[in-house]
């Protein structure tokens, strides 16, 4: 089986065909998306919610990103593999470097992704003039915000998709080569989306978008805080794993299994 590539995930943009990403944590977890064929796998620093079953991803660690992605590799033959850099893990161009080299070196990561400001612009331009592959990440970043009630849809005014947009523009003239989009307004990252030449991956933004990212975990319902609201009525099924273990616990219970 070949491994996807950079330069395949770019071209599916340019052909219309949809990305599709989830995060993963785990061998088995990351074996099982790359065995259904996904195009990308996360590390996200969701892991600090559903790993760690803390309220918000801010207390994740670099060394923990290292752990959790060096098991995910174990787990790929195909999937392209983007990790998170956790909050307070890129806060000059040097520290940010040498967290980047260790996730991607360590970890095995094929690229980074970066919840950066439009100030912190010079530090992702660093990043990519020392080799490493960087994935914005726009609309709501969780590691500025440490209660999910605040989560709300951007980009719904004018003013706003404006900024988006600028933001978007400048992270892919930095030589950023993906981004992901956060709840933003559907009509807003389908602007998005047209304007850029790069691939813009959704999660709460829409259909329109060039691919989807979702939490693994969310997928399945299982996720420690629940499932985000827009997942509520994409989805059919309520819990599959758990009515697949109630049943297993059954049969356990009645030694039949
Ligand atoms: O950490 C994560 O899982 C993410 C997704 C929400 C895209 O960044």
């Amino acid at each position: 089986m070949i491994k996807k590539n950079l330069k395949y995930i770019l071209s599916l943009k340019k052909n219309n065909v949809v990305i599709t990403s989830v995060t993963s944590y785990d061998a088995s977890f990351a074996k099982l998306a790359d065995e259904c064929g996904v195009d990308i796998i996360l590390v996200g620093d969701s892991l600090g919610e559903v790993i760690k079953g803390a309220k918000n991803t801010h207390s994740v660690t670099v060394d923990e990103i290292c752990y959790h992605t060096k098991n995910v590799s174990k787990g790929i033959k195909q999937a392209y593999l983007i990790s998170d850099m956790p909050k307070n893990s890129f806060s000059t161009k040097r520290q940010a470097l040498a967290n980047a080299i260790k996730i991607t070196k360590k970890g095995l990561a094929d690229m980074i992704k970066i919840e950066s400001t439009p100030k912190q612009l010079e530090i992702v331009k660093h990043l990519i003039k020392n080799k490493i592959k960087v994935c914005g990440h726009i609309g709501i970043q969780p590691q500025k915000i440490s209660n999910k009630k605040l989560y709300r849809k951007i980009g719904t005014t004018a003013r706003e998709t404006e900024s988006l947009i600028r933001d978007a523009l400048m992270l892919q003239d930095s030589g950023v080569k993906l981004i992901v989009a956060e709840c933003i307004d559907s009509g807003c990252a389908e602007k998005i989306r047209n304007i850029l030449k790069i691939p813009l991956i959704g999660i709460g933004s829409g259909r329109k978008c060039d691919g989807q990212i979702r939490v693994i975990y969310d997928i399945f319902n299982i996720s420690f805080n629940g499932r985000p609201g827009f997942m509520k009525d994409q989805e059919s099924h309520k819990n599959p794993l758990k009515d697949f273990l109630m049943s297993y616990l059954k049969s356990m219970k009645n030694n039949t299994n």
